[in-house]
């Protein structure tokens, strides 16, 4: 296998299991020292004593990335033992179902601090980490629910909000040679088998191992000079996802009221909405609009 992360330490989060025990798995095969991390100390233990087995370097870490001094600890471990912290893979999170009507604060919050507190606090540490020694690469596990998904709304906008910090983190740590990416990935783990829709939406042959190669690229030195990135692989395919922009056409006037509200949505916008989600719906209001403008096609 292609040496591609030799002389590099990555933690990876989460990596007991599903996806992110892939990764790690992959990143010591490619010659990357890892931190193996997952709140569930027993499979980070076996999953980095089945790499050292393999002639591979890993060390284990119980903390779980919701706790600031926990992520801190997880970053700190890393440099301990291999000296620095080169790639950090945001793998850790959770996921559940639930109608906005029915669902549980407790779960939501629980979720915020996993999927959004926990890549804000384990990257803020490797940031700091990073920037004193010349630099790094960032991978944010994103989904491609960030779109939009019935019953994912709180796990969508955990999601989103990783999004947004990678495009926004990019930003801020171009300078300082640290490159923030964001994968959306599709593979049989736990998280797909629980629910019947995306065990559906997910063939047999989506392994974990399939999206490891698009970390792993992010990780080494082949993916230089790319960043803020969202990039979705679900197996066979592989594609760039776009970002929202500020769309055309930008009316403008000194001042708006709501009766020019009124008057631009009625007279311009119903035009130009967007369809929205992951399945693309139509608002009513676009529907109604093409329907009563469009003219039928004149056969010959
Ligand atoms: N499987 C997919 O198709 C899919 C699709 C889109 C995004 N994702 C994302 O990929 C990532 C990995 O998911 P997976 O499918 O492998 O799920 P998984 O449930 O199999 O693995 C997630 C791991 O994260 C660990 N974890 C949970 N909370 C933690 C915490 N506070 N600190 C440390 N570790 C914690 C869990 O113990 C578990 O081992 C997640 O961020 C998920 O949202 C997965």
């Amino acid at each position: 296998m292609n040496r591609l992360l030799e002389g590099k330490a990555v933690v990876v989060t989460g990596a007991g299991r599903g996806l992110g025990e892939a990764f790690a798995v992959h990143v010591a095969h490619a010659g990357g020292a890892v931190v193996v991390n997952d709140v569930d100390v027993e499979l980070a233990e076996r999953t980095a004593a089945g790499i050292r087995q393999h002639g591979g370097r890993a060390v284990a870490s119980g903390h779980t990335v919701a706790d600031p001094a926990q992520a801190q600890a997880i970053v700190d471990l890393c440099v301990e033992e291999f000296g620095a912290i080169d790639g950090l893979v945001n793998n850790a999170g959770l996921n559940y179902e639930a109608f906005p009507w029915d669902d549980d604060v407790d779960r939501m919050r629980e979720l915020v601090e996993v999927n959004v507190l926990g890549v804000m606090y384990t990257g803020m540490a490797a940031v700091k980490a990073m920037r004193g020694h010349g630099g790094g690469s960032i991978v944010n596990i994103s989904s491609g629910a960030s779109l939009g998904q019935r019953k994912l709304g709180v796990y969508a906008a955990s999601k989103g909000a990783v999004a947004s910090l990678t495009y926004s983190w990019a930003l801020d740590l171009e300078e300082c040679g640290i490159r923030v990416n964001a994968v959306c990935p599709l593979a049989h783990t736990r998280m797909v088998w629980k629910s019947e829709r995306s065990l559906r939406a997910c063939p047999p042959d989506r392994t974990p191992s399939r999206i490891a190669p698009v970390v792993l690229f992010l990780l080494g030195d082949g993916s230089d000079g790319i960043t803020g990135q969202m990039i979705r692989c679900n197996g066979p395919q592989l594609h760039i996802m776009g970002q929202p922009f500020l769309k055309q056409p930008i009316l403008e006037r000194p001042a708006w009221d709501t009766e020019t509200v009124q008057r631009a949505f009625d007279e311009v916008f119903s035009a130009h909405l967007e369809n929205y989600g992951l399945e693309k719906r139509v608002p009513p209001r676009l529907r109604k609009w093409t329907e009563t403008t469009s003219t039928p096609l004149r056969t010959a």
